[in-house]
C-alpha cells in the first residue's frame, strides 16, 4: 500500500494526491464565495469558517504524503524517458509544492491567531493578538495564495505536456486503478 510499484505510485500517495487537490479547490471555492455575501452575514461567516477548515485539514494530508513519500522507495520511473533537463524542473516542482502545502495552513493559522480571532476544531493560538501582525501575515496568506494558482496550473500543464506531446506515463503513474497496457504510449 505505502510502496511504489513499478509503474505506479503506491495507492496511498495515489489518495492522498487527488484528496489534497479536492480539499485545495475546495479552499479556494469558499474563500472566493465569501466575497459574494455582505459583510457582517452569517453565510460571509460560514464560507470563511468552511475556507478555515479545509485549509487546515491540508496539514494531516501533507503530513501523510510526506510519510507516503518517504516510505515509498524510489517514485517509478518515466516511460519513455523524458528530456534530462526536466527531471530538475520536476523535483523543484514537487517541493515548492509541499512547501506551498505547509505555509500556506500555517500562515492561515498564524494570521487567525494575531488577529485574536476564533480558531477551528479548538486549536490554540500561535502568537498573540497584534494588529500589525496580523495584517503582515494575512497579506502574506493572500499573496502566496495568489501565487499558487499559477504554480498548480504550470504543475498540472507539464503533466498535460508529458501525456499528450511526449506521450509517456507520467500521468498514468499518478491515476488509480487501470493496469498499464504494455507498450501503450
Ligand atoms: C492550503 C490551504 C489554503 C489556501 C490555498 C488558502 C488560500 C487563500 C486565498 C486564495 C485567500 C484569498 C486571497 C485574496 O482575497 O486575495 C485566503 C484568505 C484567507 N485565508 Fe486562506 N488558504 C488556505 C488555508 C487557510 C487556513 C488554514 C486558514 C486559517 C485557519 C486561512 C485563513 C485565511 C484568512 C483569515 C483569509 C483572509 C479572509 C478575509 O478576507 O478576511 N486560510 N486564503
Ligand atoms: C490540477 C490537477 C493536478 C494534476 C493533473 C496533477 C498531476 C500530477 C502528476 C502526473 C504527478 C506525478 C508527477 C511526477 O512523477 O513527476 C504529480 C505529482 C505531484 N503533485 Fe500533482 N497534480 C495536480 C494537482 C496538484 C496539487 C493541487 C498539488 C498540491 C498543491 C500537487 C502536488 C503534487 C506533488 C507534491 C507531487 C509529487 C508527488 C511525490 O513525488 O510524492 N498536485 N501530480
Amino acid at each position: 500500500m505505502f510502496r511504489h510499484q513499478a509503474h505506479r505510485y503506491s495507492r496511498v500517495t495515489i489518495a492522498l494526491h487527488w484528496l489534497t487537490l479536492l480539499v485545495i479547490v475546495g479552499a479556494y471555492v469558499f474563500i472566493q464565495l465569501h466575497e459574494a455575501f455582505p459583510k457582517g452575514s452569517e453565510a460571509r461567516a460560514l464560507m470563511k469558517t468552511r475556507h478555515f477548515t479545509l485549509g487546515l485539514l491540508v496539514l494531516p494530508l501533507l503530513l501523510g504524503r510526506l510519510v507516503a513519500y518517504f516510505t515509498g522507495g524510489r517514485a517509478p520511473a518515466i516511460e519513455p524517458p523524458p528530456p534530462r533537463w526536466t527531471s530538475g524542473l520536476r523535483l523543484g516542482m514537487h517541493w515548492a509544492l509541499y512547501a506551498f502545502l505547509l505555509a500556506m495552513p500555517l500562515l492561515g493559522w498564524a494570521a487567525l491567531s494575531a488577529g485574536g480571532k476564533e480558531l477551528p476544531f479548538g486549536l490554540p493560538a500561535l502568537l498573540s493578538p497584534e494588529e500589525d501582525l496580523y495584517r503582515t501575515l494575512k497579506r502574506a496568506h493572500e499573496t502566496l495564495g495568489q501565487l499558487g494558482l499559477p504554480l498548480i496550473g504550470l504543475h498540472a500543464a507539464a503533466s498535460l505536456v508529458h501525456h499528450y506531446a511526449w506521450r509517456d506515463d507520467a500521468l498514468r503513474r499518478m491515476l488509480p486503478g487501470r493496469r498499464r497496457v504494455p507498450g501503450a504510449p
